[in-house]
């Protein structure tokens, strides 16, 4: 999948809007990764005012990129839907490269900005929105079209695959 190969976190954005369509389709994506058990605890925030994207920009010492994305999602789990608290960050984890590679796919980047669980974060995301006790953030995904073309050279370091057993290096 191109896609996949070709994504990289970008943090400059051109300052242009993100088509609503787009963004529905982006949300999709992000209702198509697979949850635990079924139990759907996801839910967003979709974030397009300047006001508030300079409020989340402010949420940790890593997030300042979002001060200038057109478009911020923010992805929060519902507890009162989670059957397994163990398993709900894997849930919003898959939701959240799903928002990113969607995001390539439609000619546009993102960077996942980490929430929980770092628990200054997570309070800072819920004063922003007044969010009630079972809402919990897990993270914000900055989007927006790249200012600049992205290299796509990796290296890919095969040292750490192990076949069939854990061979030490
Ligand atoms: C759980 C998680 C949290 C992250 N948090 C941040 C963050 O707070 N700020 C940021 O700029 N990038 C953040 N990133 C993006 C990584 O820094 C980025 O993926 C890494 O540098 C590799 O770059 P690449 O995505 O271009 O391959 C996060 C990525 C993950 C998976």
């Amino acid at each position: 999948m191109k896609e996949l190969f070709s994504k990289r976190s970008v943090r400059a954005f051109q300052p242009t809007a993100i088509e609503p369509d787009k963004i529905e389709i982006i949300l999709k994506a992000a209702m198509c990764a697979p949850t635990t058990g079924s139990q759907n605890e996801r839910e967003f925030i979709v974030v397009t005012e300047k006001e508030l994207l300079k409020k989340l920009a402010d949420v940790s010492p890593y997030t300042a990129c979002v001060a200038d994305a057109p478009l911020a999602i923010v992805l929060l789990a519902n507890f009162d839907k989670v059957e397994f608290p163990e398993l709900w960050e894997q849930d919003m984890a898959a939701a959240t490269e799903k928002i990113l590679l969607e995001c390539v796919h439609l000619d546009m980047s993102g960077t996942w900005l980490g929430i929980s669980p770092v628990a200054e974060r997570m309070e800072n995301v819920c004063k922003i929105f007044s969010l009630p006790e079972n809402i919990v953030p897990f993270a914000i995904t900055a989007i927006g079209y790249p200012l600049q073309k992205t290299s796509m050279d990796r290296d890919f370091d095969f040292s750490i695959v192990h076949y069939n057993e854990f061979k030490k290096a």
